[in-house]
């Protein structure tokens, strides 16, 4: 087994940096807040509330992951932010309309005040249904990458944070191939020069992040620092970085349905997906080009879960659609519905059908919190370049070049204790459990 790292201990403030200061990044900031004041409990976060079993099932040993390893606690954490829109933490809680503003806003309406979004490295032509007048301004994309950093700077200085993480939970931006420009940080370093296209805003908060020494995770579907120039300088500067798209509703539910038709060997003939969202995010997918990134993104799932290369009378067949759909009415409160049709023994056809009737940020603000306490308990245990035991939160899991993507939730979940255990000087799980057996022989 690779050797247990010496891990740091989580001393002073952790200054949690949030590129995207909308429903996502105000719900899990809002939420650390009523849960600190003891208004709330964090469901859906692992790093406050799961246990990991150690040992034998006989030894029952099972304490809480934040007390196996040595996390920042919710009382160290402080906020920054950028948004094109300048509404402060209240304003934006309120429009996007999570919480319930009596029994949640109000109480912390002080707090949520204080946190204003600082001007952002925005450009329209990547989210084209947005627009907003906190904006900076300069004369190449390196300078906004170079702003970029003195922000991240000024904020380490000016919230007395001792160490800083950054979660991307701004809009999806369009559909980019990774290009020559992304192949290496001199090329990537020509292009913010030049002002290439293929350059676009999220590309530049991973950049300023990893050169400041700051973990950088990807909360959306966009190509952001995924391609081989960023972990490179990830790698080389020792900061660890993962991605991308918050594994929230529909594909939450996919990923554990598919693994189980799979493992029973069920067959999959068609798949069909399709949500109503009426908030901004809803709007800005609305976009072909932005929905382009997100369909991706929500599509590669299947294919990595079931392998219909290896099972193609099973899964060779296997229709899959997504659609998504901007519906007012509904604001936050998304509806996935999936149509799934099966077949087993001999053929016989069955069908499933699911309606989730989820609230977005409800279910991606834990994730939120999560990311921000393992990248930062990875970068004080010296893990490095891309962290794919985090893929448990991800819609596309961000893997080694040549590496297929692990999809499958169970196994992801496993992944992560299995490598939280392995920073704790445990042993892993392998549940072989024959040993339990040896005394009845
Ligand atoms: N909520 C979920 O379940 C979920 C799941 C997976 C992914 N996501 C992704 O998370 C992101 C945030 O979702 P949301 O519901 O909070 O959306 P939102 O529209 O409420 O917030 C996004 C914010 O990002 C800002 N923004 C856009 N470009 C920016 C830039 N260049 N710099 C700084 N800010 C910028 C926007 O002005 C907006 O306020 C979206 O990309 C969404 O697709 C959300």
């Amino acid at each position: 087994m690779k050797d247990r790292p010496e891990v740091q201990p989580a001393r002073g403030k952790l200054g949690v940096l949030l590129p995207g200061f909308g429903a996502v990044a105000t719900t899990f900031v809002a939420g650390v807040e009523a849960v600190r004041r003891g208004i709330a409990l964090p469901f859906g976060s692992l790093s406050q509330m799961q246990t990991i079993r150690l040992g034998q099932r006989t030894e029952a040993c099972t304490p809480l992951i934040k007390d196996l390893v040595p996390l920042a606690g919710l009382d160290d954490l402080v906020f920054g932010a950028w948004d094109p829109i300048p509404d402060d933490g209240y304003e934006s809680a309120l429009n996007a309309g999570v919480f319930d503003r009596h029994e949640h806003l109000e109480p912390i309406k002080g707090f949520l005040q204080s946190v204003r979004p600082m001007e952002a490295a925005f450009d329209k032509r990547y989210v084209k249904k947005l627009d907003g007048p906190n904006v900076k301004k300069s004369r190449s994309k390196r300078e906004l990458a170079e702003q970029l950093r003195e922000d991240i700077r000024a904020f380490k200085a000016s919230s007395g944070a001792d160490r800083l993480v950054m979660v991307w939970c701004g809009s999806t931006e369009v559909f980019i191939r990774p290009g020559r420009a992304h192949e290496t940080l001199a090329a990537f370093e020509k292009a913010m020069d030049a002002d290439d296209h293929e350059i676009a805003p999220s590309m530049l908060y991973a950049y300023a992040a990893i050169k400041e020494g700051v973990p950088y995770a990807n909360g959306a579907p966009n190509l952001s620092v995924d391609f081989p120039a960023l972990e490179k300088l990830a790698a080389d500067r020792g900061v660890p970085i993962g991605g991308k798209d918050f594994k929230t509703g529909q594909t939450l539910i996919k990923t554990v349905l598919s693994p189980a038709f799979k493992a029973r060997m069920l067959g999959v003939a068609g798949w069909y997906s399709t949500n109503i969202l009426g908030n901004r995010d809803g709007e800005v997918l609305d976009d072909p080009e932005s929905f382009k990134t997100k369909e991706e993104s929500k599509l590669g799932v299947l294919e990595h879960v079931l392998q219909p290369d290896i099972y193609p009378e099973l899964y060779g067949k296997l229709y899959h659609k997504v659609r998504i759909n901007y519906y007012p009415p509904r604001g936050d409160n998304k509806e996935g519905w999936d149509n799934i049709d099966v077949f087993g023994w001999c053929g016989y056809p069955m069908q499933i059908k699911v309606d989730f009737l989820c609230r977005d940020s409800i279910l991606a603000a834990p994730i939120v919190l999560d990311l921000a306490l393992f990248l930062d308990l990875a970068q004080r245990a010296g893990m490095k370049g891309i962290q794919e035991w985090l893929s448990f939160y991800f819609k596309t899991p961000h893997t080694a070049p040549g590496l297929y993507p692990e999809h499958d939730l169970f196994i992801q979940h496993m992944k992560l204790k299995n490598t939280l255990r392995w920073l704790a000087g445990e042993e892993p799980l392998t549940h072989l459990g024959l040993d339990y057996y040896d005394h009845l022989d």
